[in-house]
């Protein structure tokens, strides 16, 4: 079992630390010598990619959260609009589809029930689907018009990790490759953001490398909560869906994420001293609005606990624990920022007395409705 695991206490760590090679495999020969990006296993010329103009990312539970990541890359830098829903809603609502529409779905076993079911609909309606998925030859990239794999091999731990990092790679991917078909974004502007991209393997490795300490000290200070909020804004809004998600998953503490910007019109209400706030909270354009969401919090009694970029020693004016990460590009964010939130949700899990690879009640893969 310690063999498998690799030395690893649980799979959960293990496959934390396969991320820094999930990035650098997830783009091995993806960039051509000529600046072009080389993704030919999506089937489609780039006369047919031009022609749209409405993208669908369609997924469940992480894999949706990627989707959020994906919406800001595709509209920031494609300028097409996107729209991210939870594949069992697309499959029952009357989606705006035309043959110009992209759905985009992304499932790392390939497999979810709902997910697949949302394929094969827009399909019917005359969508192209391209599929993401960890697993080759599954329903997911059979039932697609085209295909990228993530790259992150088996993954064991029912909660997702390197899957995550690997769907959020690849759909950087796309969003690169929709910005220079739709001509927003250069070649050298390709190149250069597909540069940054490969150098976030080293980042991640950074933050595994020197936070532990870190995350540990802010697991403690959730350990014994009843509940927490995670809150961003933009990149950090997303980011944050993903961290709530990992710490109720794996540590059976309720945990809610939410813009910060929103927090005044509810959550704000459940704030009470020692309730934690966890807030991504790296340099990004919204940096300043974010922290002063985060002094509200404070001048509550919220313990907050920020993920925060390398060097910045203010955000400690207002946050009781600081997790940092690199500093990255925001548009890369999410690659690096997750990173802690995975460490901490595990952190508190197994302070907590819980198995992090097996948590109650879920399945790693959801085959039936
Ligand atoms: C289950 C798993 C999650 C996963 C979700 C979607 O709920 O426990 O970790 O994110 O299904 O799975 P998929 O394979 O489609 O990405």
């Amino acid at each position: 079992d310690m063999a498998e695991k690799g030395g690893y206490p649980d799979f959960m760590l293990k496959e934390i630390f396969e991320q820094p090679r999930v990035v650098r495999d997830t783009l091995v020969g993806r960039l051509a010598p000529t600046g072009e990006l080389d993704i030919d296993e999506l089937g489609l010329t780039y006369e047919q990619l031009d022609v749209i103009d409405r993208v669908y990312v369609i997924a469940c539970g992480t894999s949706y959260h990627a989707g959020l990541i994906a919406k800001n890359l595709i509209e920031g830098w494609a300028r097409i609009p996107c729209e991210v829903e939870a594949a069992s809603e697309f499959r029952y609502r009357n989606p705006i589809i035309t043959p110009s529409t992209l759905v985009v779905a992304v499932s790392q076993s390939g497999e979810t029930a709902d997910t697949l079911a949302a394929i094969r609909d827009a399909r019917i309606k005359g969508a192209k689907v391209f599929g993401i998925t960890n697993v080759v030859g599954s329903p997911v990239a059979r039932e697609s018009d085209g295909v990228i794999y993530t790259k992150a091999n088996k993954e064991i731990a029912v909660a997702s990790t390197k899957s995550f990092i690997g769907q959020v790679v690849s759909l950087t991917l796309l969003a690169l490759l929709l910005g220079q078909v739709k001509g927003k974004l250069t070649t050298a502007q390709v190149r250069m953001l597909f540069h940054e991209l490969g150098d976030t393997a080293e980042q991640i490795q950074w933050v595994l490398d020197t936070q532990k300490e870190a995350v540990h000290e802010a697991a403690l200070a959730c350990k014994d909560a009843r509940s927490a909020l995670f809150v961003g804004r933009g990149m950090g809004a997303a980011i944050s869906n993903e961290g709530a998600l990992k710490l109720k998953e794996i540590s059976y503490l309720h945990a809610e994420a939410y813009a910060a910007g929103e927090m005044k019109h509810g959550p704000i209400a459940l704030i009470d001293p020692g309730f934690p706030v966890i807030a991504v909270a790296t340099k990004s354009p919204t940096y300043d609005k974010t922290v002063s969401n985060l002094k509200e919090c404070e001048a509550r009694g919220a313990r907050i606990i920020a993920v925060a970029t390398e060097g910045d020693e203010d955000i400690r004016k207002v946050a009781d624990h600081v997790i940092y990460v690199p500093a990255v590009r925001d548009a890369l964010s999410a690659i690096t920022a997750t990173v802690p939130l995975q460490l901490l949700a595990r952190e508190v899990a197994i302070l907590r007395g819980c198995d992090v690879d097996q948590p109650r009640n879920l399945a790693k893969s959801v085959t039936v409705e």
